[in-house]
Parts: structure tokens; sequence; C-alpha cells
């Protein structure tokens, strides 16, 4: 029996999930451990330009793995025939950017999509592909995977909570971006911990209430408004930028200029870097240190609206023209 009546619970509008259809779990990386033992992968590639908790359940199930590179279209540089039948291939959706040549990709269904950065990507059939939750949402966890052939683990898996790691999503409204920082991170800490679970029922409640058509489009309009006013400046390649197709995580910017980074957060707009880990992963002189380095990851999320979308980009004019001074 339900409890009927008594005290609330956080109310939330009820709509639907995006993903429906997938298998509901607790994280990105647990989606990849799910994968790897519904696979028993014996080794995986993964990029250098990656995140490195992909690693987490690649050690945890002692996998061998190897490093691949990816060129000026983020697109690997890797010989999909020298694949074996025991071996996995992990390709990223680059900042949610990469559909079209994730279509064009040889059906090979030990390519696994990990479209962590890209949400409203649609899954493609013949791939195992998850998504994670929290980098588009505010969610605490959360993840979705898409099976080849629809195949599930022959396992019971216990089912998460994430009511103790929404700190940081609760401070931010209360107190501001910068005193739920701590909490993000500690939040961030404890994925790590667990073992594969199905999402929580908090998680997929909030999932459940979320206006994805006007998230969707809040992102595509930024991103559009970013790309008129800065593409010229980019060093990205057009035909790159020019491909999203679908709400993109970020724009990404890339510049040779030093200390975008600084200034923008001086002005207290946070912009991530993509990622931190690859700085010890890749050479001195290599295209992902350079991604590591310079790109800036201009956010265009669902808060943000035009008026402020024009705010950044005349920071970013102010920070030109200081630079030619
Ligand atoms: C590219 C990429 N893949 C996978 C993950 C893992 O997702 P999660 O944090 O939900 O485990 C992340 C982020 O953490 C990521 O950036």
């Amino acid at each position: 029996m339900i409890a009927i009546g008594g005290y609330f619970e956080l109310e939330l509008p009820q709509v639907i999930q995006y993903h429906g259809q997938a298998i509901n779990l607790n994280s990105g990386r647990h989606s990849l451990e799910y994968i790897l033992r519904l696979r028993s992968y014996t080794k995986i590639w993964i990029p250098y330009y990656t995140c490195e908790v992909v690693l987490q359940p690649i050690k945890k199930l002692g996998i061998d793995y190897g490093f691949y590179h990816i060129d000026e279209m983020l697109e690997p540089i890797f010989a999909y025939d020298s694949l074996a039948d025991n071996e996995a291939f992990l390709y990223t959706n680059y900042f949610g950017i990469k559909d079209h040549y994730i279509r064009s990709l040889p059906a090979k269904c030990n390519i696994i999509i990990d479209n962590s950065m890209a949400f409203f990507a649609k899954p493609i059939p013949g791939f195992d592909t998850f998504y994670s939750a929290r980098k588009f949402f505010g969610v605490p966890d959360g993840a979705y995977l898409y099976t080849y052939e629809g195949s599930r683990l022959d396992m019971d898996l216990p089912q998460s909570t994430s009511y103790q790691r929404c700190a940081h999503l609760l401070k931010r409204i209360d107190l501001g971006a910068e005193q739920g920082y701590a909490d993000f991170k500690a939040n961030d800490a404890t994925l790590s911990d667990q073992e594969i679970m199905t999402m929580s029922k908090l998680t997929e409640r909030i999932l459940c209430s979320i206006d994805y058509k006007y998230v969707e489009s809040r992102r595509l309009g930024n991103y559009r408004l970013y790309h008129q006013n800065l593409g010229q400046h980019n060093m990205l390649p057009e035909m790159l930028l020019n491909a999203v197709e679908c709400g993109p995580l970020v724009y990404p910017f890339l510049t040779d200029r030093l200390g975008l980074r600084e200034y923008l957060i001086s002005k207290k707009v946070f912009v991530a870097q993509y990622w931190p880990n690859v700085l010890q992963w890749s050479d001195e002189d290599s295209w992902e240190l350079k991604l590591t380095n310079q790109l800036i990851a201009l956010p265009i999320d669902q808060r943000i609206e035009e008026s402020k979308t024009e705010a950044i980009l005349a920071f970013l004019n102010d920070w030109r023209m200081n630079e030619n001074r």
C-alpha cells in the first residue's frame, strides 16, 4: 500500500521521461560498466580526449584498454576494421554535435556511443548507447542506456537513492552558486563508490518534470547566437560547428589567446574545462592537449535567456578589444 495523505513530498509537475524506452541507471559510468559486463569485452579503445571517470568501470572489471586520437573534426583516427570481436570502441558525441558522424559509423555492434554530452541525440539502433543526465539538468545523478537488440544483464539491480546527494541543487537556489560548489564536488565524488543500480525514484521524478522542448530550443537558440557572433573567430572547423542537430551541451569556442577562461570566471561566467585529466594523458604538442587548454565551453543551458547570452558576447568582445590594444 502506498501511503495516502499526511505531509507532502517535494511537489513537481508530472510530464514524461525523454528516454522512456531506455534502461534507467544510476550514472553514465555505471552504464558503461553494464555494457562491459553484458558483452564480456576483454579490451576497450577510448579517446585520449574524454573524462577520466570512464576508466573507473574498465579498471574495476580488469579490462585491458588502449587510447586513440581524434582529428580536427573530433572524429577518431582509427581503423575500425582492426577491431576484434572481443574489443569495444568508445566514441563520445562531443558537445552533442557529432550525430551526423555517428550515423556514418560502420555498422559494428561493438562500438559504444557515449552520449553524456548529447542528451537530446537519438540512439542509433546497432550501437550500445548511454546518456548521463546531470550535465544537462538539475539532478544529482541518473543515466539512460539503450542496448543493441535490447539485451539486458542477467542480474538483479538494487535501486539507487539520491536524496543524500542533493545539497548542491538546493544550496544553489537558496545561497548561490559559490556556496553550493563544495557540496557539488563532494556529491560528485560519491558516484564513484557505487555499484550498478537502477535510477533512484527521486532522480526519475525530477526527470519526469522537465519541459524538454523548451530546454532543447533554448540550448539550440543560444548555440546559434554564439555561432553567429563568434564563428569567424572560432578555430574549430566551420563544418564541425554547423553540424549541430539537437540541443547541445555547450558552444565550444577554440581560441589561441590565453586567459579567456579566467576572464569569464572573473565575470562570474562559469566555464567547465573538458577535461583536466587529458593534461596528464596527452603529449605536450597534441591536439587533445590544445583542446583541453584552449577550448572554452560557453554555457548555453536552459537558464540562460537570449539577453544573458548577449551579455556574455559583450564580455567576449571587450576581452578581444583589450587583447588588441
Ligand atoms: C564524456 C563523459 N562520459 C561519461 C561521463 C560519466 O557520467 P557520470 O558522471 O554520470 O558517471 C562523463 C561525466 O562525468 C563524461 O564527461
